[in-house]
């Protein structure tokens, strides 16, 4: 019989953790154990989760594909499948297909400075490509993580950034937009607040920013001011998307799909696609 490429893989949730005020990590394991071993991605790329009866959002894996045998997903609550999603119990099935779309340049930007630059919950498909690339470190330049969320309660994965900013030949720098009722101590203002705080070696050195949209531009527009070319600011795009698959047209930028042919551009992809970020 043909496959039905709609068709989503059962994964049981085997563990739930709270990660920031209304957002959850969740880890998963296919309930067929051959595909679990085989499952096999690229950092920034997603999956369609199903919420039977409720629906499908398309979410990026976070986890690393240097560790196989589960997947984990970071996700906000802020609609029908993901607040479904936040109601599930460790032990429960959901539907999960993909991986969908291009995913981040890994080998293309050996031996480059890395900086990374995300806002909010845009740090979870990040996450997944700084774990593979510590994991992989000598084929790196120096890695810089900014990071910036509107206020502390929203900061993503705290445990881990502080073990990266433990790591040799890394920075880890993180802000928040505002401080209400918490003892932060770090720097206050939005997270390009960051970029004159570091040294950049720019014609050797690669941008990746991923966020909100309006997070994102304003990024983009400081880069640019510090020398960056579009061809070293990769990006990553967020469309309402249906099947994932290239099929149903809901994404398109110009003549390419996001679900396909993206999320991850560059800036210099962007503008040649006449996209306005
Ligand atoms: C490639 C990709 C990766 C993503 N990765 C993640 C991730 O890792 N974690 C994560 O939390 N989210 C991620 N998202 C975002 C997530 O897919 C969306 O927030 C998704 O809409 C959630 O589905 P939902 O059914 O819960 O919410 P929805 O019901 O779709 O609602 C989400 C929001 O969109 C609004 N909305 C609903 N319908 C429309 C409409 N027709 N037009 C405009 N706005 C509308 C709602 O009011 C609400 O504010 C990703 C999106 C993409 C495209
Ligand atoms: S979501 Fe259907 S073509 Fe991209």
């Amino acid at each position: 019989m043909k496959e039905n490429i709609y068709e989503p893989r059962l994964v049981t949730i085997k563990n739930i953790r709270d990660e920031a005020e209304g957002i959850k990590t969740f880890t998963l394991t296919f309930n067929d154990p051959a595909l679990n071993a085989a499952f096999d991605y690229r950092p920034g790329q997603f999956g369609e989760v199903t919420i039977f009866g409720v629906g499908e959002a398309p979410i990026s894996i976070t986890s690393s594909p240097v560790n196989k045998g589960y997947l984990e997903l970071t996700v906000a609550a802020v609609g029908d499948v993901t607040r479904a999603l936040h109601l599930k119990r460790v032990g429960d099935v959901i539907g999960f297909r993909g991986p969908y779309g291009n995913g981040f340049p890994f080998a293309e930007v050996y031996n480059k400075d890395i900086l990374f630059v995300a806002g909010g919950i845009g740090l979870a498909p990040l996450r997944s490509l700084i774990n593979q690339m510590f994991a992989e470190r000598d084929k790196f330049g120096k890695i810089c993580i900014l990071y910036g969320c509107r206020y502390p309660r929203l900061l993503c994965f705290t445990e881990e950034l502080g073990k990266w900013s433990d790591l040799s030949d890394s920075e880890v720098l993180l802000t928040c937009d505002t401080n209400p009722e918490s003892d932060w101590q770090g720097n206050i203002g939005v997270v390009g607040s960051l970029l004159p705080k570091i040294e950049v070696d720019l014609p050797n050195t690669v941008a990746f920013v991923c966020g909100p949209p309006v997070m994102i531009h304003f990024v983009i527009q400081d880069l640019l001011k510090m020398g960056f070319k579009g061809d070293q600011i990769i990006t990553t795009m967020e469309r309402r998307m249906e099947c994932g698959l290239g099929k149903c047209g809901h994404c398109n930028i110009g003549v390419k799909y996001v679900c396909q042919d993206g999320p991850v551009f560059s800036y210099q992809q962007l503008q040649e696609l006449g996209e306005k970020i």
